[in-house]
């Protein structure tokens, strides 16, 4: 009988976007074997019927944990928003932990308390998020910009974070913000870590100072926590496994893996079927 504490971390998104999490996982946590979902023949969640997405959620999470996850990581604000309550409900015994824009952290970074939120449509417009947002409005005063980035997950997933089309969707959906004085702009997207060079050659050409925030690495450090809590780290010692899996091309993630982290994978098709589970 393997230990719990053997048994690798369960991460999942839409796609690669949480790959940008998985990276600090690894640096938090080098000792964790990882299995890796990305739910990419569903991808884009960011236009998806908040049902669809839970029932997506519930069936990776199911996988997952059929795999022995000893914990999980909804490396997706998209996933999060419309699915972390429906999985704490259905798996209350297994550490569930979440990604959502970070809002609190960039109130404390904003000087002039006026910050730009990129992320899904439907993250923005989850209740989830908005609670979060007028909780952290009413005790910091700060005014939080919502801009909707469609389009700019799917093409992240396309592998080519150089493309004119990016670039002209980052134009468009960051120059208004600047334009406005945010000091602080928030990527409230998995995905949107990956192009955060483009994001910030844009700033650097207005001249302006703008801090950017990403929660990837503070999902990590609460992740270690709740493995502690639950005497769940792994402890040093023998060979570290990353797995990957994948609902659409195994090659296009291998290839995913390698030109975002430089990690070399052998990514298995799975498409997990299964959504007639009741919430609640
Ligand atoms: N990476 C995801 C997020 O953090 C979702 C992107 C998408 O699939 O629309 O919101």
């Amino acid at each position: 009988m393997i230990a719990p504490d053997e048994m690798p971390i369960g991460i999942f998104d839409s796609g690669v976007g949480g790959l940008s999490v998985l990276r600090h996982i690894q640096l938090q946590l080098p000792y964790e074997h990882l299995v890796y979902f990305a739910d990419s023949g569903f991808a884009p969640y960011g236009d998806k019927p908040e049902a669809v997405i839970v029932a997506r959620s519930l069936a990776i999470a199911e996988f997952l944990l059929q795999q022995g996850a000893k914990a999980l990581v909804v490396a997706c604000n998209t996933a999060t928003a419309a699915a972390i309550k429906g999985l704490r409900e259905r798996y209350c015994s297994v550490p569930v932990v979440g990604v959502e824009p970070g809002l609190k952290p960039a109130a404390a970074h904003s000087k002039n308390q006026l910050i730009g939120v990129l992320a899904t449509d439907r993250t923005l417009n989850s209740t989830k998020f908005n609670l979060l947002r007028e909780q952290v409005s009413a005790a910091t005063g700060s005014q939080f910009l919502l801009q909707a980035c469609i389009g700019l997950a799917d093409q992240i997933e396309t592998g080519d974070l150089q493309s004119s089309v990016i670039e002209a969707l980052v134009q468009s959906y960051v120059a208004p913000l600047i334009a406005r004085d945010v000091d602080t702009l928030v990527l409230g997207c998995t995905h949107y870590p990956f192009i955060r060079p483009l994001i910030e050659s844009l700033i650097e050409r207005s001249g302006k100072n703008i801090q950017l925030i990403d929660t990837g690495e503070p999902v990590a450090r609460h992740l270690a926590r709740r493995l502690a809590e639950h005497g769940l780290q792994r402890s040093m010692g023998g060979r570290v496994q990353l797995t990957a899996y994948t609902s659409a091309s195994p090659a296009a993630l291998d290839a995913a893996f390698l030109a975002l982290l430089g990690i070399p994978t052998t990514a298995r098709f799975m498409a997990p079927t299964q959504t007639t589970f009741q919430l609640g």
